[in-house]
């Protein structure tokens, strides 16, 4: 049977909807090559010039972390008057996918959020607002660079006002208050993305009845609630409670502050969960484990080093209540240098 086509594009695959829009990956049967095409219904002249305004933010926000776009065009799809934005296929998908997946270390964390506000500086350079930043809009290239994506809620934020648009997890305490969206909004965002990427959590968990309900419980720092797993340096976790601070004012306050404050962080040890108490980590070439065993007299802690127990960081004869602490200690303590 042949292939179901989008304009001249082989139809390969389904690989993500959302609100706007539907993605498929495609084949390019004159560059003879894979690539990403959104589709976005239009049912009158408004939507058009909002889809069409999508590929062309991205056109003028090109970036080695922004989702490069190749064409923008108009079609008929399954009977259906559709925009096409015609972008490079990113095969390694979403950061949302990603941690639905398997665990993300401090470090990788750190590294997605410092090349996302490298693309996102960008895009304010170019006076855009993103608007909608989360993990599900943020990409990996064939390398693991990190591609923002998905400017679908974007705006000149000089010729526009901006209502509050995009995931509502991701506001700000000010965006809830009635007042418009900004670059710290965004920044904010990003914050909560980092959150998220820190402490491995795949979505929200948002359950408010009213606005009141939910502004009170960012007022009180109770969403997202203040808990971070007990592996994260306080470091780390210091500039994480800055980018989400209730206070406006306090917050970074622009994308290369905040970039620069993850920069000076100096990554020793990037250490990643294989179960409760299993982790291994790699820093320099060199392979580390460590490793908590249930003895008769209370817990051992190995630390091994290529193999080779390195007594400094063992421990032996730790009681049940002491045993997390001093497992976790050991991890934040050799994560940073
Ligand atoms: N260029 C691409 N390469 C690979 N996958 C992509 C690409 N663009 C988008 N996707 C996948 O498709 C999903 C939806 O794309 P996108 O976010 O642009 O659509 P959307 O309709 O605006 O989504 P939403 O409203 O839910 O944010 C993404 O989360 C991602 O998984
Ligand atoms: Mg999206």
């Amino acid at each position: 049977m042949a292939k179901e086509q989008i304009d001249k594009f082989q139809i390969i695959d389904h690989i993500g909807n959302g609100h706007f829009g539907n993605v498929f990956l495609c084949f390019d049967p004159f560059l003879q090559r894979e690539i990403a095409v959104k589709v976005i219904k239009v049912t009158d002249p408004n939507k058009f010039v909002n889809a069409v305004k999508e590929g062309r933010t991205l056109d003028a926000c090109r970036h080695k972390h922004i989702v490069d776009v190749k064409d923008v065009g108009t079609t008929i799809f399954r009977g259906e008057q559709v925009v096409t934005i015609v972008m490079e296929y990113l095969a390694k998908g979403s950061i949302q996918k990603r941690i639905e997946k398997r665990f993300i270390s401090t470090k990788s964390a750190c590294r997605v959020i410092q090349q996302a506000l490298l693309g996102l500086e960008h895009a304010h350079n170019n006076n855009i607002l993103h608007r909608d930043i989360k993990p599900a809009n943020i990409l990996f290239g064939d390398n693991d660079e990190i591609k923002l994506s998905d400017f679908g809620l974007a705006i000149d934020y000089h010729a526009e006002l901006s209502n509050m648009q995009g995931y509502r997890p991701h506001q700000p305490l000010e965006v809830i208050e009635g007042n418009p969206m900004d670059k710290i909004s965004d920044i904010y965002a990003t914050g909560i993305t980092f959150y998220r990427l820190l402490n491995n959590t795949n979505k929200l968990d948002f359950t408010f009845t009213s606005i009141e309900e939910w502004k009170k419980a960012v007022k009180r720092d109770r969403f997202p609630p203040r808990v971070f797993l007990p592996h994260i340096p306080e470091k780390v976790i210091k500039i994480l409670k800055k980018s989400i601070h209730k206070n406006k004012g306090t917050r970074y306050q622009n994308c290369n502050d905040f970039r620069q404050a993850l920069d000076r962080l100096n990554f020793d040890i990037d250490w990643v969960q294989v179960n409760e108490d299993y982790w291994t980590g790699q820093s320099n070439g060199d392979n580390y484990e460590l490793i908590k065993v249930k003895k008769r007299n209370g817990w051992t802690i190995d630390f091994k080093k290529n193999g080779i127990r390195k007594t400094a960081n063992c421990c032996k004869n730790v009681p049940d209540d002491k045993v997390e602490t001093e497992f976790y200690e050991v991890i934040r303590k050799t994560t940073l240098r």
